[in-house]
């Protein structure tokens, strides 16, 4: 199957007036400050919102996430990969799709398939093609309207947890060769799917980044 048909077998929510975002990034990347921005103008609108994150989201998928991101031992990058597609289509079924239906509803989602295919598909070198195929079952065939993918390179994402100091999850204690292909991965898919992903060069301060995150939306928001 060639990427295009991949592609073409997406589909995106069509109630009027509904988004469906989500914010892409490797750790330190700023997405929590930017959420709260999204959250803040979204609400000036007076629309509905909606904040998620993966894994996890429902009582199922906060165990999911407990089980990988404190696994005693390295798992199967497969097993990874199914644990983490379980949590998002539990959490489209419960959360994201009835929120969805009422018109004028925003759902802002901390990670989702790009992060399956930068983790998983890049640096634990399953391959797009394998990730995207397993997204071809409806719930998991459902892509966000936009994309914010902050883009920061390897060296800040390390000297940012550095200064934070927090004990390192299961990801956080990756090589550095790891994250060099996390940062590879965000940006290639940026480059496969630039109708949906916005790259923003998130080395800016974060007054910045969140000025062309609203100029972006104020296009798309109703
Ligand atoms: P989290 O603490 O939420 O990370 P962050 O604060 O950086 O968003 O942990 C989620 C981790 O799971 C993160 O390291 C990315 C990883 N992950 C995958 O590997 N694949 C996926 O499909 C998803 C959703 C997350």
């Amino acid at each position: 199957m060639t990427f295009e048909t991949q592609k073409s077998l997406f589909r995106q929510p069509v109630t009027p007036g509904s988004l469906f975002l989500s914010l892409e990034g490797i750790e330190a990347s700023g997405k929590t400050t930017q959420i709260q921005q999204i959250e803040a103008l979204v609400r000036q609108k007076g629309l509905r919102i909606l904040t998620l994150r993966e894994p996890g989201g429902t009582a199922f998928g906060e165990k999911l996430r407990e089980a990988v991101l404190s696994s005693p031992t390295p798992l199967h990058p497969l097993a990874e990969c199914h644990l983490f597609l379980a949590s998002r289509a539990q959490l489209l079924k419960e959360m994201i799709l009835p929120f969805l239906l009422t018109p004028g509803s925003v759902v802002i989602l901390d990670r989702y398939i790009d992060s399956t295919l930068a983790y998983q598909g890049k640096a634990r070198k399953l391959g797009y093609d394998t990730i995207l195929t397993l997204h071809q079952h409806d719930p998991l065939n459902l892509l966000p309207h936009r994309t914010y993918f902050l883009d920061i390179d390897l060296h800040t994402s390390m000297s940012r947890q550095a200064v934070r100091g927090h004990e390192k999850d299961y990801f956080e204690a990756q090589q550095s060769e790891f994250y060099q292909n996390l940062v590879d991965g965000y940006r290639e898919l940026a480059g496969l799917f630039p109708e949906r992903i916005l790259r923003i060069d998130a080395q800016r301060s974060a007054a910045e980044i969140t000025q062309a995150i609203r100029s972006d939306l104020e296009t798309l928001l109703p």
